[in-house]
């Protein structure tokens, strides 16, 4: 595709092969991105890339674990190699099979809180530490990291969840603020409940149900409403926008 939003740009998303992450590489390579998705689901990615040219778009899936500071640096690294530089990122990855092992600070095992800290956000620190000299060569940059409203509230359970994505509130706002007068510009999404693949394996109806009941919105969210998103922050039509952690989660979260 030649012309849109992200005409001309190179992006690398990474763990973005399913869900909410996929369909915003989908759209950014919709709107002219060349796309580089980076993820240890390859068989997911592959198929994304099939859709994405059946669309007329161009993209490439890299394996990478986030764990990996080598696989990291190569993604990235290679990605502006091949395309000529970096300008925007969206680093959507997290370990999401930790769940049931994720409990309160008293039963969890520091095994599970290591893993969730190790992807959910050291590994977004790592993507950082590889994209920031790229875009310093561009002069200009634009990441976005997937972030969730666990990171705004509080639960009983959970617990090395909502530590990590509340510790990338904090790499985010980092970021913005130490490199935002050299361009590059870093924001957060913080989704509510969006019904992508994996949420709806592990949670059930009644479940889905109450959710819905518990926020001032006619339905749950969807992959695309995260792509609408995720397209506009990382584009320049938000270049007035550094280090904010957007809900999006049909009015559940309200902070002032
Ligand atoms: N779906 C929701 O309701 C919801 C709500 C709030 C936040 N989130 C966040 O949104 C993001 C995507 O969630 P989703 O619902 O689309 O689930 P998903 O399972 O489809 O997406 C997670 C992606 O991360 C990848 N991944 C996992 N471990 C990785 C690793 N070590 N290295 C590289 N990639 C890895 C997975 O393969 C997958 O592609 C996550 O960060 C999640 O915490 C989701």
């Amino acid at each position: 595709m030649s012309s849109g939003r992200h005409s001309g740009k190179v992006a690398v998303c990474v763990g973005s092969a399913t869900g909410m992450g996929a369909e915003s590489a989908y759209r950014l390579a919709c709107e002219g991105a060349k796309v580089v998705v980076g993820d240890i689901n390859m068989a997911a990615a592959d198929k994304l890339i099939e859709r994405i040219a059946a669309a007329g778009g161009e993209a490439v899936a890299r394996h990478c674990d986030v764990a990996s500071e080598q696989q990291v640096n190569d993604l990235i690294q290679g990605a502006a190699r091949d395309f000529g530089g970096l300008d925007v990122m969206h680093v959507n990855a997290a370990d999401l099979s930790l769940g049931p092992k994720d409990g309160d600070a008293m039963s969890i095992d520091l095994a599970t809180f290591d893993r969730s800290i190790e992807v959910n956000l050291r590994g977004h620190l790592l993507c950082t530490r590889a994209a920031i000299p790229l875009m310093r060569e561009r002069g200009k940059g634009a990441i976005v990291y997937t972030s969730s409203d666990a990171a705004k509230t509080a639960a009983p359970f959970q617990f090395s969840y909502y530590v990590s994505k509340a510790g990338l509130n904090a790499l985010m706002r980092h970021v913005a603020i130490r490199w935002g007068s050299k361009g590059i510009r870093a924001n957060a999404i913080c989704p509510g409940v969006i019904l992508t693949e994996t949420v709806q394996k592990v949670m059930n109806e009644d479940v889905l149900a109450n959710a819905l009941k518990s926020i001032p919105s006619t339905r749950l969210g969807q992959p695309q409403d995260i792509a609408n998103l995720v397209s506009f922050l990382l584009s320049d039509e938000s270049e007035w926008i550094n280090g904010q952690a957007i809900s999006i989660d049909g009015g559940s979260v309200m902070h002032g």
